[in-house]
């Protein structure tokens, strides 16, 4: 050994650029979109006036956007469901805010309570309903945003090529 140091450098250290880059502006990462759902569901102040139910249709609202992501309010009165679908070629968090939700895919169901999430990759598929005798709210975040929703041919309705978001 004839170095002082451990640590050896293999090229240019300035070419790293991953260990220069500042903090980030905008959520990058699926930790960073996860983290940006629960700051925004602890702050009801963001999204609680905003909230709008709507019996005859799904309601949304574009809560937020930035580069190559989406942030949408969803609202859920009972029985109201998105019916079997994926996302294309989006990566999602899905979020109560608020009431119960419960997720179906093929093989599974599962009840999603307040400050539930449920992280998905592109290509995933799954049903959101309503079950329980109460409103609910949900935040998706979509990354990059949601272009297609292409409904699945069990559940598939006259609108099934329409992006309605769940
Ligand atoms: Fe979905």
């Amino acid at each position: 050994m004839n170095s002082d140091s451990d640590l050896q450098i293999a090229g240019d250290i300035l070419a790293v650029q991953h260990l220069l880059q500042p903090a980030r502006e905008h959520p990058a990462t699926v930790a960073d979109f996860v983290g940006l759902a629960h700051s925004v569901a602890a702050d009801r102040a963001q999204w609680a006036h905003l909230v709008e139910y709507d019996a005859a249709s799904r309601w949304y609202h574009l809560l937020r956007t930035g580069p190559g992501y989406e942030v949408w309010l969803l609202s859920w009165v009972p029985g109201q469901g998105s019916g079997m679908h994926d996302h294309g070629p989006s990566s999602g968090v899905l979020t109560v805010l608020e009431g119960e939700l419960t997720e179906r895919t093929e093989r599974t169901s599962r009840s999603l309570g307040a400050g539930a999430q449920r992280v998905f990759a592109p290509g995933y598929a799954h049903e959101v309903i309503n079950d329980s005798l109460e409103p609910a709210v949900s935040l998706h975040v979509y990354y990059p945003g949601l272009t297609e929703m292409p409904m699945h041919p069990s559940q598939s309705s006259p609108a099934a090529q329409d992006v309605v978001r769940a």
